[in-house]
């Protein structure tokens, strides 16, 4: 029997697959556990479930000598340093394909809250500010016929590529990098000028950070939408919220930002942003297969097996 840590809750139903088998230290808490916790109760540990919000650096590591394998309940990883627990002789793993189809079905919540206004719509009815009906009122952008940019073409990317045609829209991804450029691709700049929604699904690494800056916003067209439910460093904030003002796109849905839970207050202000509370893995299901998934990468490593899916 082993002891594992969790820093966040889980369904029972999937805690109790891994209390039949090991020690289990769960913080329940609403709040991520603070730094000097998370290193205190880390120090004996041989596995952690950890979330995006726990920085799992080579300090943690060090203080964490036991640590087998280091299990995040998410896709995105760049909250840990994969280069030093390898080093370590620590596996990394993560949950992807559970959450794909949730966070695709938000990302097109947001398109189309963005595209039809429909935050904003009802923000206006609870303010009491709703006179009637008008031939040009609340008038918002058709997707039909329109462009769908997709920054970012792995698995979410092309799951919410997917459903373009439904809404009768059609979709251009932005090449990788600069090598040669795989058909049907466009490069970053022509995915800019050309699209009318642009929509980001790139992990965050060195490179990706600020990928959205004043240049790339400008590039934009002036009726172009902006949508991340990635990582918020992808997007410079203070950039985004400069183009809105000056009226250089038409606006923006945004699940995920900057300095979480902080919110750019220029952003906070502004009708045509539409903002959720990073949300995109939050269905019942997914939460629940997400945790599954961990679990199981969890008790393979401890039993001696691979991870079913490391890093
Ligand atoms: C992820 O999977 O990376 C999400 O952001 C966490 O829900």
């Amino acid at each position: 029997m082993a002891s594992v840590l969790l820093t966040r809750r889980i369904p029972s139903s999937v805690l109790s697959r891994l209390e039949q088998a090991h020690e289990v230290d769960v913080h329940y808490g609403d709040a991520g556990l603070a730094r000097d916790e998370l290193l205190r109760r880390a120090a004996d540990k041989a596995a952690i479930i950890t979330v995006f919000t726990d920085r799992i650096d080579a300090e943690f590591l060090d203080v964490a000598s036991r640590l087998r394998v280091v299990a995040n309940v998410g896709v995105g990883y760049d909250h840990i340093d994969v280069a030093a627990a390898k080093a370590r002789g620590v596996a990394v793993t993560n949950t992807p394909d559970v959450l794909t189809e949730a966070t695709a079905e938000l990302t097109w919540a947001l398109i189309l809250a963005i595209a039809r206004r429909v935050a904003e719509g009802d923000r206006l009815i609870r303010a009491g500010r709703w006179k009637g009906w008008a031939p040009d009122f609340m008038i918002g952008t058709e997707l039909r016929g329109k462009q769908l940019g997709i920054v970012g073409a792995g698995r979410i990317g092309r799951a919410v590529a997917a459903k373009a045609p439904a809404f009768g829209m059609t979709v251009a991804f932005a090449a990788r990098g600069k090598g040669p450029r795989e058909p049907g691709t466009l490069s970053f700049d022509e995915l800019l000028v050309t699209s009318d929604v642009v929509s980001i699904h790139a992990p965050l690494t060195p490179d990706t950070r600020h990928l959205i800056d004043r240049k790339a916003l400008v590039r934009m067209k002036r009726s172009a939408l902006l949508v991340n439910t990635s990582r918020g460093p992808l997007v410079d904030e203070d950039a985004l919220a400069w183009a809105l003002g000056e009226r250089l796109i038409a606006g923006a849905a945004l699940d995920v930002f900057e300095r979480e839970p902080e919110v750019h207050s220029a952003l906070l202000t502004m009708e045509n942003v539409v903002l959720v509370p990073h949300v995109g893995s939050a269905t019942r299901e997914t939460r629940t297969a997400m945790a599954d998934l961990a679990v199981s990468n969890v008790l393979a490593v401890l039993a001696g097996k691979s991870p079913l899916t490391p890093v």
